[in-house]
């Protein structure tokens, strides 16, 4: 793709994060030089604010659900398992995904998925998918494990097309991104060319209720009160570093004044703001990704506090 576009006023920048939109200049501020435009694509997973006012950005936001996933990959003889897309009935479910090499075969399997930040031993939800795994296929040698997030929707359909004025989103895949994404790239080209699209309504980011939607809706935004109070009247896990291990996180001090804290390999301690620049609920540890999530509305920062995912555009302050 890269070599079919021409230089002659296009051009592709890597590691070029915008980090301000003019929305009046459509001008948009990049490692400190400007790039003018006509329309922006918004492909972040996690939509930023961009164009959009903030009262729109946030209300979009109470339309998406961060997920987190847990996955193992795992070989296996070849043709133990046929090759399909498995899903169970539990609440949350697992699922399963063969892919077929010479020689052997490679699972994933996955599941334990929960909000983003709601669940303090996430290390166990390895612990447990392994043994899930282990009982209903013995032969599997499990050779990776990571986790991702997952955009839910009140209705399960995602979020694609024009939000602001010049700004196209695509989001909330609900677990179907490939097929989600492949179609938000043909819908994106059609309303940058000025084409009509058949699946416009159907995934407009103001479309109508569904039925079942409000519920859902409702249910899901009840994180951010209840996080936003919970969490600031908690007591810290500790308060002092004491007990911090290498590599480990912790929010220390008193109820009145906490601090997230990382000790590194070399044991210097990193220390934040557990306030989460968002809306302000307050981030917690990850043991098993060596991050701090916050459990409101799911956005993700490195230990030292850069951040990994949004709807949060800002590191967590330092201390
Ligand atoms: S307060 Fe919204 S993601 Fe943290």
């Amino acid at each position: 793709m890269v070599k079919k576009i021409p230089g002659n006023g296009s051009h592709v920048f890597e590691k070029s994060a915008v980090t301000e939109f003019d929305a009046k200049k459509h001008r948009a501020k990049i490692n400190r030089h400007s790039i003018n435009f006509d329309r922006v694509v918004m492909a972040t997973n996690n939509p930023l604010v961009g164009l959009d006012s903030i009262i729109g950005a946030t209300l979009l936001q109470t339309k998406l659900f961060l997920y987190t996933s847990y996955v193992l990959g795992a070989r296996l003889p070849s043709d133990t398992v046929p090759e399909a897309l498995f899903w169970d009935t539990r609440e949350p479910y697992d699922y399963l995904r063969i892919d077929r090499y010479r020689g052997f075969d490679y699972l994933l399997y996955g599941g334990e998925d929960h909000k983003t930040g709601t669940k303090k031993d996430t290390k166990r939800a390895y612990a447990r998918l392994y043994a899930r795994l282990k009982k209903i296929i013995p032969k599997a040698r499990v050779d990776h494990r990571w986790s991702g997030q997952i955009i839910s929707t009140p209705d399960g359909l995602p979020y694609i097309g024009e939000n602001a004025e010049h700004q196209f989103i695509a989001t909330g895949y609900c677990g179907n991104g490939i097929t989600f994404g492949t179609v938000a790239a043909m819908m994106a080209r059609d309303w940058a060319t000025g084409r009509k699209n058949p699946w416009t309504d159907l995934f407009a980011v103001d479309r109508k209720k569904i039925k079942g939607a409000t519920w859902n809706y409702l249910r899901e935004n009840k994180d951010y009160p209840y996080y936003m109070i919970k969490d600031r009247l908690a007591r810290p896990e500790a308060d002092s570093v004491r007990e911090l291990k290498r590599g480990d996180g912790m929010v220390i001090g008193s109820r009145r004044k906490k601090v997230a804290v990382f000790r590194d390999r070399n044991a210097n301690l990193h220390k934040l703001s557990p306030v989460c620049p968002h809306l302000g609920c307050h981030v917690r540890w990850n043991p098993a990704e060596s991050t701090w999530d916050c459990p409101c509305h799911g956005s993700r920062f490195k230990p030292t506090g850069e951040v990994i995912a949004g709807p949060a555009e800002e590191a967590l302050a330092l201390i």
